[in-house]
């Protein structure tokens, strides 16, 4: 078996949503101190709707094709959805990762959380209330 699917694969030669939207809503940054891959991710976020988001890394190939399927499945989402999209969800959607490459689809899940959190940051009124 390939050690990356074809999913893999192609995110990685055709990155989706690559860039800056210089008037985000909700940027967030993370790395991974041991590899050390950057991810960027910015959002555009109206009426609780990721309307729009890009991303830059800075890293290897999974780790693309990672930024590349999140962005993906957060597209056109509510909000809520985005802040609960898990790194098994991305590597799901990418038929597998290797094992020594999970952690490369835990920072899509880190930089869009830290995205998030910015937004909230950005305009607390909007985080949802605790019951
Ligand atoms: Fe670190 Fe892929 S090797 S993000």
């Amino acid at each position: 078996m390939a050690l990356y699917s074809e999913k893999v694969m192609d995110h990685f030669r055709n990155p989706r949503n690559v860039g800056v939207i210089e008037d985000a809503d909700g940027v967030g940054e993370v790395g991974n101190a041991k590899c050390g891959d950057i991810m960027k991710i910015y959002l555009k976020i109206d009426d609780d709707i990721v309307t729009d988001v890009k991303f830059e890394t800075f890293g290897c190939g999974s780790a693309i094709a990672s930024s590349s399927m999140a962005t993906e499945l957060i597209k056109g989402r509510p909000v809520s959805e985005a802040l609960s999209l898990t790194n098994q969800a991305v590597a799901e959607a990418l038929d597998g990762l290797p094992p020594h490459k999970i952690h490369c689809s835990v920072l899509a899940e880190e930089a869009i959380k830290n995205a998030l959190d910015d937004y909230y940051a950005k305009h607390p009124e909007k985080k949802p209330q605790a019951e």
